[in-house]
């Protein structure tokens, strides 16, 4: 069972989630067309990432009985000055995700939703990876700076990244292969 309230937020969540999707898919086609073909894998990883995330809160929705309410997605930016450019954006954005998995705990609490608060969790400790793995790729874009060669060598580096979740979800995101 889920309160009204809570069930609406959740549902803004899924958005929230779509649209770090859409933003992520939006950098790896920028990526793709300067020549990066491996920072076009990473945000593509990423892309899939988020799609789990958003996949995962649209069936408990589901699971609680409650409905999953689709709205609009806004639109990316499509250009971006540098890849350090896209990682900063990238990091403020998850900072953005963070406050906001943040305030459904904050609410899960209020409403003494124990169910949702055991949820939340997952989200909490993944935000702490994801603006983990951005500070770091930030420092690492910062070292390399203006440096062509260094840029090609992490571009590789960032080819060999896999999609580790679940991308089909006909079957639910437990039992998705
Ligand atoms: Fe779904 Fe990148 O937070």
């Amino acid at each position: 069972m889920l309160d009204k309230k809570m069930a609406q937020a959740l549902n803004g969540q899924v958005n929230k989630e779509l649209y770090s999707a859409y933003l992520y898919m939006s950098m790896s086609a920028y990526s793709n067309r300067i020549g990066l073909k491996g920072f076009a894998n990473w945000f593509m990883v990423q892309y899939h990432e988020e799609m789990f995330h958003a996949m995962k809160m649209y069936e408990y929705i589901q699971r609680q009985g409650e409905d999953v309410i689709l709205k609009s997605i806004d639109t990316p930016p499509d250009t971006f000055k540098s890849p350090l450019d896209m990682f900063e954006q990238t990091l403020a954005h998850e900072q953005f995700i963070t406050r906001s998995i943040n305030e459904l705990m904050e609410l899960a609490i209020k409403k003494k939703d124990h169910a949702t608060q055991i949820f939340l969790e997952w989200y909490v400790t993944e935000q702490v990876e994801e603006e983990d793995n951005d500070n770091e790729m930030i420092a690492q874009l910062k070292l390399i700076g203006d440096n062509p060669q260094a840029l090609l060598m992490l571009d590789r580096e960032l080819a060999a990244r896999l999609v580790t979740i679940p991308v089909d979800f006909s079957k639910g995101v437990d039992q998705a292969a």
